[in-house]
């Protein structure tokens, strides 16, 4: 997984809890934290971070994902150039789709190691968006949040419900209302 993921994450985690906590969720996660944003590494590493955080912080690692990927969401955006077309959307469910068909596509293009997730859109009106969220790394937590960060960014408000395709996680229905 891409290295910006990880620095995020340590940023996200010094700047809400501080560094004494970053500190310990590191050393509980043998992890010595040295992580450039243009490198690549295990996810496992990034799960493990996230475990030892909802230990340390007695907030569940759900709550956790969400509200890293609503704060991640900006900051993927602008290291996107902002002339580029992918940029041009007007609302959270056009730029969803533009995700899907060309912002992971170009990921995938720039970094042949990244594997971002995969939607398959099922159903589309003007205030519901049905897709399916597919990713062996199990992360719809953090793609919930991501959703939400993307909604706030058009000044929309969406209501997200979630529901599992399989035991794993690795499935997972999302049915994204405007509110
Ligand atoms: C609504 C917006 C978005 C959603 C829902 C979304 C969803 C996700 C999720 C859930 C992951 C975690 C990995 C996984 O689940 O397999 C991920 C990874 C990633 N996304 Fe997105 N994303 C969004 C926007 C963006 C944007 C704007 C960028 C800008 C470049 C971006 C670039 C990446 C990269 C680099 C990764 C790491 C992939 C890897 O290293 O394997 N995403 N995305």
């Amino acid at each position: 997984m891409k290295g910006i993921i990880f620095t995020e994450f340590m940023e996200l985690v010094e700047s809400n809890f501080g560094l004494e906590v970053l500190d310990q969720v590191l050393e509980a996660s043998n992890d010595e934290g040295i992580y450039t944003s243009v490198g690549s590494y295990d996810h496992h590493a990034l799960v493990k971070l996230i475990v030892n955080l909802s230990k340390t912080t007695d907030i569940p690692a759900e709550k956790l994902q969400e509200v890293f990927g609503e704060t991640v969401f900006l900051n993927l955006l602008r290291t996107i150039p902002q002339k580029a077309s992918l940029v041009k959307s007007d609302s959270c469910f056009q730029f969803i789709r533009h995700v899907e068909e060309y912002i992971h596509v170009e990921v995938k293009k720039l970094y042949p190691d990244a594997e971002p997730p995969r939607f398959e859109f099922i159903s589309e009106t003007e205030s519901k968006l049905v897709m399916n969220y597919k990713s062996a790394r199990c992360m719809s937590h953090v793609c919930f949040g991501l959703i939400k960060g993307c909604a706030k960014h058009f000044n929309q408000e969406v209501d997200i419900e979630m529901e599992s395709l399989n035991e794993s996680g690795s499935e997972v229905k999302f049915i994204v209302n405007l509110v």
